[in-house]
């Protein structure tokens, strides 16, 4: 997508370091790092450098990458590929796709001679990424059919282009939208702890001159209720095939319940490498805690433009800080994939064969 007029994907490989934007910095400095070695991408994507599923995983197929190149040649080579592979898991538990990059790359490379592992581990990575960036486009374009002329989209969280390589999932159908000359107005809720919706989703629509309101967290529901809101399209980090239920940043499942409540279609966008086919239920999906401090403080740029930190809680006060939450598949309208629309009680179907 383009950012102030020139395009960019969120993350690539330039030689054998991981160039990045910082989405910590957004939406007031636009900045690249450049990730030289596994160790710093992985730790890239523990401190949220790079953040968002799709993203997340195009990231983590360069990190191990990266970590195949870097492996010494000789009985150590395999080893240090496992720890580079162990590393890069360890960086967030809930999104699907960081582990579908780690298998690929790991099955690409898998009984190879050290050089031809290089080459290979490399190519994968990069496919992985192209395929991320192919997917979500067409997610686009299969869910723009759900919006009409004049639509008021609700969207939680940053599910847009830069949770993924490119696109996005929940704003690819708005962006599709725009483009076949439709008027859309974006409601995009702040998305506490973080605020990655008033921060990064905000900025985006920005980039693209789409309108939208930022709005508080807790006022999606009277929105709602006022039918100020036609259609609610959010992401997901991890899908659960066998019940049709979807993780997606804390706070999706209230919104989904006040949706289903007012009547309002609720649709998850994610490619098919965002479900997982073996768990049995939504429950086992693993969910990420977070750091309470992410709660106690935010942070941004005051009235001098210095960035700052401050606290909002009273010292001592402990904070929960679940990253996720699981919205059940009956409260799911559909799913919008590269391959269509679907209903939760379908997802089965799409398993690779
Ligand atoms: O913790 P994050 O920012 O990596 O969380 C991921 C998300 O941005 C959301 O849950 C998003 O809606 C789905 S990922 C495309």
């Amino acid at each position: 997508m383009l950012v102030q007029g020139k395009p960019y994907r969120t993350v690539w490989l330039q030689g054998s370091s991981v160039q990045m934007i910082d989405q910590t910095l957004l939406p007031h400095a636009f900045q690249i790092i450049t990730l030289p070695s596994c160790r710093e991408t992985a730790q890239a994507i523990t401190d949220m450098r790079i953040r968002g599923a799709g993203a997340i995983g195009a990231a983590a197929g360069y990190a191990l990458a990266q970590g195949v190149l870097e492996a010494p040649a000789g009985a150590g080579f395999w080893p240090a590929v496992q720890q580079a592979r162990a590393l890069v898991e360890g960086t967030r538990p809930t999104a699907r796709n960081l582990f579908y990059a780690t298998e690929r790359v790991a099955a690409a490379v898998q009984g190879l001679a050290p050089e031809q592992a290089r080459e290979q581990a490399v190519q994968e990575a990069q496919a992985i990424a192209d395929e991320d960036a192919a997917f979500c486009k067409r997610i686009g374009e299969h869910g723009s059919s759900l919006i009409r002329d004049g639509a008021r989209v609700a969207t939680h969280c940053n599910a847009g282009w830069l949770a993924f390589v490119d696109f996005g999932s929940a704003l690819s159908p708005v962006y599709q939208a725009v483009r076949q000359g439709k008027r859309v107005h974006v409601y995009a809720d702040e998305t506490r702890p973080r605020g990655q919706g008033a921060s990064l989703t905000s900025w985006e629509l920005q980039q693209e001159g789409i309108p939208h309101h930022i709005i508080p967290d807790n006022a999606m529901g009277f929105l709602m209720q006022r039918k100020e809101v036609d259609l609610m399209l959010v992401g997901a980090d991890r899908i659960c095939a066998a019940d049709g239920s979807a993780a997606n940043k804390i706070g999706t499942y209230e919104k989904a319940v006040c949706a289903k409540d007012n009547g309002i279609p609720f649709y998850v966008a994610a490619p098919s490498t965002t479900i997982d086919f073996s768990l049995p239920s939504g429950a086992a999906i693993p969910i990420e805690e977070r750091h309470e401090d992410e709660v106690h403080f935010v942070w941004g740029r005051d009235d001098q433009g210095a960035f700052r930190r401050v606290r909002i809680s009273p010292a001592g006060t402990r904070a929960r800080n679940l990253a996720f939450d699981v919205t059940p598949g009956r409260l799911i309208t559909g799913f919008i994939t590269e391959r269509g629309i679907h209903k939760p009680d379908d997802l089965m179907q799409l398993r690779p064969r």
